[in-house]
C-alpha cells in the first residue's frame, strides 16, 4: 500500500482515490518533537478514543473524515486536502495562553476562546490572525469564521460527553481539510490533542507526559478515559 506520509504520531496510506488509512503509532512527543518516547498500546488507545468521538460528532451533524476502522489502530478516513492550521478552543485557561497573555491558570472562558496556530514545528506553531491566514492562503475570513462556528459546535458535543464521563474539558485542538468545497474535521480527537481533568484537578491528558510523569501513568490515564467514555 502506498505510504502518503508520516507525522510524529500517525502514518498515512492511500486506500483508494477517496480514502486513506490513518495508522496511529505508539509514539508520544512533546515540545514540537523535542521530547519523544514509545508508549506501547498508545496508538490503539488514541485510535479508539478518536473513533468514539468522531462517531459522536457525526451523530450530532458535524461532518468529519471518519469512515470506519480497518483494525484497532487504523482508521479509514476520507481523503482531504489538509489545511496546516491548528484550531484551538479553550474553556479553561492553561497551557500556552497563560504564558502569552495576562490570564491566570484556571480562569473560565464563557464564551470559549478560539485561536489559530500555524502547523510549523520549526517556528513553534506561531499564533495566526485573519490577516495572516488570508495572506498565507490558509483560510479566507469567511472560512475562518465558519471554522470558529464548527469549533464551538464540536465543543458543545465534546464538553457534554466529557462531563458525562466524569471529567472537565479544558481545551482541545482541531484540524480541518477541504473536500469538494467543504471544510471537514480531520486528524484525531484524543488525549494528545485535548486537555481533560477530573473535578479535583487531576490531569488525564498529554500534560502528564509534558510534565515528566512516568509513561505507565500516561498510559493508565489514557486507558481510564477511554473506558469511561465507552460507558457513557
Ligand atoms: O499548548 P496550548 O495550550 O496552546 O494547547 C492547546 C490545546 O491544543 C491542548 O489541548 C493541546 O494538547 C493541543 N495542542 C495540540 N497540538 C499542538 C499544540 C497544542 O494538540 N501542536
Amino acid at each position: 500500500m502506498e505510504k502518503l506520509g508520516e507525522g510524529k504520531t500517525k502514518e498515512v496510506y492511500l486506500l483508494d482515490g477517496q480514502h486513506v488509512l490513518l495508522r496511529f503509532k505508539d509514539s508520544i512527543t512533546a515540545g514540537d518533537g523535542a521530547k519523544s518516547d514509545v508508549l506501547p498500546g498508545k496508538g490503539v488507545l488514541n485510535a479508539q478514543t478518536s473513533a468514539i468521538l468522531f462517531r459522536l460528532l457525526e451523530r450530532h451533524g458535524v461532518e468529519t473524515h471518519y469512515v470506519g476502522m480497518e483494525d484497532e489502530r487504523t482508521m479509514i478516513v476520507k481523503r482531504l486536502k489538509m489545511v496546516p492550521v491548528e484550531v484551538v478552543l479553550r474553556n479553561v485557561a492553561t497551557g500556552s495562553i497563560v504564558k502569552r497573555l495576562p490570564i491566570g491558570e484556571g480562569e473560565v472562558f464563557q464564551p470559549p476562546i478560539v485561536e489559530f496556530f500555524l502547523k510549523d514545528d520549526t517556528r513553534h506553531d506561531p499564533l495566526l490572525n485573519y490577516h495572516h491566514m488570508r495572506y498565507l492562503k490558509l483560510f479566507s475570513e469567511e472560512e475562518a469564521r465558519k471554522v470558529e462556528d464548527l469549533a464551538v459546535k464540536v465543543n458543545e458535543v465534546l464538553k457534554k460527553v466529557v462531563e458525562e464521563a466524569g471529567f472537565v474539558l479544558y481545551d482541545f485542538k482541531l484540524e480541518f481539510g477541504r473536500l469538494d468545497n467543504r471544510l471537514i474535521l480531520g486528524d484525531e480527537l484524543s488525549l494528545d490533542s485535548m486537555r481533560v481533568r477530573d473535578r479535583s484537578g487531576r490531569i488525564l491528558d498529554k500534560d502528564l507526559y509534558r510534565r515528566g510523569f512516568p509513561l505507565e501513568v500516561v498510559r493508565d490515564s489514557y486507558s481510564e478515559f477511554l473506558d469511561k467514555l465507552r460507558r457513557v
